[in-house]
């Protein structure tokens, strides 16, 4: 494996600063805490290691160096960033340097109240999440009872004039459901619905086996989306992202690693993705000990995987490299034990059989059938948290599946 807590002689010669576009996406990552529970949560598995958060005025420093960069999207995001009572300080702090704003929330806690002193403080947009279009399955993916406190979240959010997004994220166990996730987001009136197929990682990689759909569930998924949208038209913008594993080339990951994205989490570890602390070997750095100038510009962690100087075969001679950039760094080492390696993703790729072996055996259940009883479903929450932090393994029921599957073992 690359070994990333050496600097890297190519990427250190190639990244200067002067080459170097600023960000233009700050996430800020509030909080950790959440009230949900949900299966497929990105946030790290061992998030129970990184339980201190930043203080108010540490935040608003971070908004107004990340301003002078040059950033201009904001998303305040968690974990569930409504447990901070600080988010209108912010959300006013980012309104005054000309960001725009986006709450990214599970609608837990948005209270007309804080609706109220939110629009007052200039929030621009509100991206509501909901699990699925039924009782049953929102409350048992979340494994909490707010199915229908969502429902009234969003129509006091249409209420209080904020455009809506509302944000789905399809698995094995919804996809069946995506007529009627559609009908729920239309008389909702929201005004985007993002189908967000889920993408392995953190809890979702946990859980893969039980999440990964079938191709046939994801073709009549996109069916149903196309016909949705020959007759809605522009009453509302449906977006459908198709998981990476079902795609024979890597998505240019974060448009570039350290190229646009800029996210900071709760303790103020500056990440140039949301998984980025998957990776062993990198340390990040912490905005309450370097500058964020120095941290975008110099720091190695963000300069590791920028430009093409890192890259093995076959992405170092690919005549595709510049259109996806080798792919997703987290995904690779997730995959190959190694995040230099290609995204096996990408059928170029030694190891894309991996891929295709995963896929391959959620084929072989039917939709019905659960895989096997060993493996439960693990929710996100302190206690499995710590459970896995514990053991320094993040990934025990897919790493499992994966080594079969290096091992050349059937699964
Ligand atoms: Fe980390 Fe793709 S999610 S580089």
């Amino acid at each position: 494996m690359t070994d990333l807590s050496r600097p890297d002689p190519n990427t250190q010669t190639e990244a200067k600063p002067d080459a170097i576009a600023p960000p233009l996406w700050l996430l800020a990552e509030l909080t950790y805490r959440c009230p949900l529970h949900c299966v497929f949560c990105y946030n790290p598995t061992n998030y129970t290691d990184h339980s201190r958060e930043l203080t108010t005025a540490q935040w608003i420093d971070v908004l107004r160096e990340a301003r002078a960069l040059g950033a201009a999207q904001l998303g305040f995001s968690g974990g569930e960033p409504l447990l901070r009572e600080d988010l209108e300080v912010l959300v006013g702090e980012a309104r005054q340097l000309g960001f725009y704003t986006n709450l990214i929330t599970s609608g837990i806690g948005l209270t007309d109240a804080r609706l109220d002193a939110l629009k007052a403080a200039g929030l621009d947009h509100i991206q509501l999440s909901f699990q699925d279009s039924t009782q049953e399955l929102n409350d048992f993916l979340s494994s909490t009872r707010t199915f229908d406190l969502k429902k009234r979240v969003a129509a006091s959010i249409k209420a209080h004039g904020f455009p809506m997004v509302l944000n789905c994220v399809l698995h094995r166990f919804n996809l069946p459901h995506v007529d009627r996730i559609i009908d729920m987001a239309l008389a909702m009136g929201a005004e985007y619905l993002e189908l967000a197929n889920t993408q392995y990682y953190g809890w979702a990689h946990t859980n893969r086996a039980q999440l990964m759909p079938t191709a046939e569930q994801l073709q009549e998924a996109e069916a149903v989306v196309n016909r949705y949208r020959k007759e809605i038209g522009e009453r509302c913008k449906i977006f459908f992202v198709v998981p990476d594993y079902f795609e024979t080339r890597p998505k240019r990951c974060m448009n570039g690693w350290g190229a646009v994205f800029l996210g900071i989490a709760p303790d103020g570890a500056a990440l140039p993705c949301h998984t980025a602390r998957s990776l062993p070997g990198l340390t990040f750095p912490n905005v309450t000990e370097t500058p964020l100038r120095e941290i975008w510009y110099e720091s190695d962690a963000f300069n590791r995987f920028r430009g093409f100087g890192w890259m093995k075969e076959p992405c170092r001679s690919c005549d595709e490299k510049e259109r996806d950039l080798g792919g997703c760094r987290c995904q690779a080492y997730l995959l190959t034990g190694d995040p230099a390696n290609a995204d096996p993703v990408c059928d170029k790729s030694p190891e894309h059989e991996h891929v295709v072996q995963v896929v391959r055996a959620a084929a072989t259940r039917t939709p019905e059938q659960q895989p096997a009883k060993e493996q439960p479903i693990l929710f996100r929450n302190d206690a499995n948290s710590r459970r896995l932090a514990a053991t320094g393994d993040s990934r025990p029921q897919a790493q499992d599946q994966d080594q079969a599957i290096s091992r050349g073992e059937r699964t």
